[in-house]
């Protein structure tokens, strides 16, 4: 019996995201139990920057960070649905994505994890960046996304009334443990993102693994002609642990240049004055 874990990006209870996870679940004819995590239920802090996670195997901060990550090298394969919130996923979804330097600490668990995404929008065609934003989180959770789709549906409930949409979800489900599904076309050779950003002259720059090449007009429609670079972490495995070893020796570059960097910051500190949150926010453990 195969274990998947539901992580609804959505404060909604029985919305569109949650409702569609389900979905999913239910056309999937691999044995399996479904389990639930609403992502905005759980105390994540914002990431502070320190680094300290690289040299201490897992994030400082005391949040529930470790109980997500645990459910999620738990299970045998995840669905992660989260809704459009004004041209992007809800901030939840980038609140874990920013953890993501301490997700190394549990790479063996999470590499290769079966996945798959979904994107709730409102209105077709104003799901901004949320497609990016879902694969985003499931590169740096280092899973094997196996589909990621946008699907319409604006009140809660409304996402599973359309056919297609119900459709879309047995696509899922049988992507889920089965073949992976066919790469939205025109997509990143490399990694299967596709939304990208032109540069000018026919070049385009993939915006989920970074790397750059030429668009060009084939028989059947646009394609991407596009080369790895040095500097990479989304592609495969290789890439990946070879991120892991440049940050950390970002963390040797900081303790070699601590003294000057002391000193350049010392000539910003002054007594600009800063509006503070209110005492009840500044008294909250998190
Ligand atoms: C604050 C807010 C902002 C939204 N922004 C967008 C948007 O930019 N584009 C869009 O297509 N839908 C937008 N929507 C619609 C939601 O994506 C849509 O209702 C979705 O079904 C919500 O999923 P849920 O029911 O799982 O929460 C927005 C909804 C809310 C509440």
């Amino acid at each position: 019996m195969k274990q998947v874990l539901g992580i609804i990006a959505s404060q909604r209870q029985l919305g569109n995201c949650e409702i569609m996870v389900k979905e999913v679940s239910r056309q999937l004819e691999v044995p399996h139990r479904l389990q639930l995590l609403r992502l905005p239920d759980f105390r994540l802090r914002y990431c502070n920057g320190c680094y300290r996670c690289l040299s201490r195997g897992g994030c400082v901060l005391n949040d529930d960070l470790n109980v997500i990550l645990e459910a999620i090298a738990a299970a045998d394969a995840v669905i992660l649905a989260a809704p459009t919130y004004f041209l992007g996923a809800h901030a939840c979804l980038k609140g874990l994505v920013d953890r993501g330097i301490s997700f190394y600490a549990m790479a063996e668990r999470l590499w290769g994890k079966p996945a798959v995404g979904i994107g709730i929008a409102g209105i077709e065609g104003k799901e901004g960046s949320t497609l990016l934003d879902i694969e985003r989180l499931l590169v740096t959770l280092q899973a094997d996304n196996r589909m990621s789709r946008i699907i319409y549906g604006a009140l809660p409930g409304e996402a599973v009334m359309h056919e297609e949409n119900r459709r879309l979800a047995g696509e899922l489900a049988d992507a889920l443990f089965g073949e992976p599904a066919a790469r939205l076309q025109p997509c990143c050779p490399l990694c299967g993102g596709a939304t990208f950003r032109f540069l000018g002259d026919g070049r385009v720059r993939c915006m989920l693994c970074s790397n750059t090449g030429e668009l060009e007009e084939g028989p059947s429609g646009p394609t991407l002609q596009i080369t790895q670079s040095h500097h990479e972490f989304v592609t495969d495995r290789v890439a990946a642990l070879e991120h892991q070893e440049w940050l950390k020796g970002m963390l040797a570059r900081y303790r070699e240049q601590r003294e000057p960097l002391k000193e350049v910051k010392a000539a910003y500190q002054d007594e600009t004055p800063w509006i503070r949150p209110s005492a009840d926010q500044a008294e909250a453990s998190w």
